[in-house]
């Protein structure tokens, strides 16, 4: 793969950005908005809730004037990040009811952490019948810790930071999550009037104001879009470089890519990737941010199944999020399951074969190693992976890639 490509903006940012627009009964333009199904699925999670929602170019208009504060419970059910609304309707009425979200393919997913700052908050929360019940006469700030068994939670600090942004008094959040998706919305909700100090550290204080306004807002690149065509260069033995891509958000995967053999060369308006000799294999454990990305591991894994060698990847955010080991075997990876982690005998030739994708990344992965294989890869069920990448066929066409969509019938 040669050439260019454009990085969208980042998935995970846009959608909490898009749940803080209920904040405020003021007009709101999110810029920077990649077309993926999860943004237009969150847009109409956002109109059902009673907001005015305009998709247009790149950007999206929001207008929240008056909104009601419960979640139809398949809406919710289809994508997991809706979870995010529920700070912001608590927040702006009080009370919001949403659906439980159920696990996904990925692991078991509570959203305990979520619940035990909205109580730190004083807000009552029933579940009852398959749906989560939260108010509150008041929102009050006070100091909570959200770390859990994996370390610190990415919405749930989103929706606690969306709630406490008009209760009245400090919040401070221990053990907030440092994601530059978190950083993000913080900026968002300050520049809407917020006063939040701290996102990007382990403790954020936020100091709850009487109102909101409405903003416009360009969304920082997508990390895990940009880590995706970055391993695919590598596996391909390509050189590509990522227009507007943020380095400085990505440090633990440039330092394994790095590590493994590829070079990366900073310019103006992103980076370029090469390899630099033969492949290298690494050892990788996910860990939250600044720690290797649990959402880049699939595609690392791929990498590594085309690297002699052998690489442990242990994957410590999410229990099951293995799936794309069987594909990648029958592409005739050689990959063995020990507890957390894979062990990854790499250097094979791949072939391509008919695989099936389990979910956004695994897809990722699945096409990174479709690349790397000599013959056809068919990748299947590939719906899943435009929830997160915006016209992933067409921008590796662009780099020389032989992919196409074929519709499923
Ligand atoms: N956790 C709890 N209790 C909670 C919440 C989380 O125990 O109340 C645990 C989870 O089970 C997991 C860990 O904490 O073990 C981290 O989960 P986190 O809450 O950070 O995940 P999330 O906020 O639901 C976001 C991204 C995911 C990404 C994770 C981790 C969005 C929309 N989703 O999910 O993105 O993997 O953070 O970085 O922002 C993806 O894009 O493919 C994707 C799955």
């Amino acid at each position: 793969m040669h050439g260019e490509v454009q990085i969208s903006g980042a998935k995970n940012a846009v959608l909490p950005i898009m749940a803080a627009t209920l904040l405020t009964s003021e007009r709101c333009v999110i810029r920077r908005v990649p077309r993926l199904s999860d943004v237009r699925f969150m847009g109409q999670i956002l109109t059902w809730l009673g907001a005015q929602v305009r998709l247009e170019g790149d950007a999206v208009h929001v207008h929240a004037k008056k909104i009601k504060g419960a979640g139809e419970y398949d809406l919710i059910r289809k994508m997991r990040g809706s979870i995010c609304i529920m700070g912001p309707l608590l927040g702006r009425l009080k009370k919001a009811t949403v659906s439980l979200p159920g696990g996904c393919v990925i692991g078991a997913r509570p959203i305990n952490l979520h619940l035990k700052g909205f109580e730190a908050l004083g807000a009552k929360v029933v579940i009852e019948g398959g749906y989560v019940h939260a108010s509150a006469r008041r929102l009050v700030g006070s100091a909570m810790f959200l770390g859990g068994r994996a370390g610190s939670t990415v919405l749930g600090t989103a929706n606690v930071m969306m709630a406490a942004v008009l209760a009245e008094g400090v919040t401070v959040i221990e053990s907030a999550a440092c994601e530059p998706e978190v950083v993000d919305l913080a900026n968002f909700l300050n520049a809407m009037g917020a006063r939040i100090a701290g996102a990007g550290s382990p403790t954020v204080t936020i100091t709850g104001v009487k109102e909101l306004h409405g903003v416009e807002h360009e969304v920082i690149p997508d990390r895990i879009e940009a880590a995706t065509y970055a391993i695919a260069a590598a596996a391909t033995n390509g050189e590509v470089n990522l227009r507007g891509a943020r380095a400085d958000h990505m440090h633990a995967i440039l330092d394994k890519l790095n590590e493994s053999g590829v070079k990366v060369e900073r310019n103006g308006s992103g980076f370029t990737v090469r390899r630099n000799g033969r492949l290298k294999p690494v050892d990788i454990t996910t860990l939250p941010y600044s720690g290797f990305p649990t959402d880049a591991q699939a595609q690392m894994m791929a990498l590594m199944t085309v690297t002699p060698g052998i690489s442990i990847i242990t994957e410590r955010i999410f229990e099951s999020r293995f799936m794309h080991v069987s594909e990648l075997t029958r592409l005739g990876a050689e990959i063995e399951i020990e507890g957390p982690s894979a062990i990854i005998k790499g250097g094979k030739n791949l072939s391509g074969a008919p695989v099936m994708a389990s979910d956004l990344r695994a897809s990722a992965a699945l096409v990174i190693a479709g690349l790397a294989a000599r013959g056809t890869t068919q990748v299947n069920r590939v719906y899943h992976i435009d929830r997160g990448y915006e016209n992933i066929d067409g921008k590796l066409r662009q780099l020389g890639a032989r992919i196409e969509r074929i519709e499923e019938s």
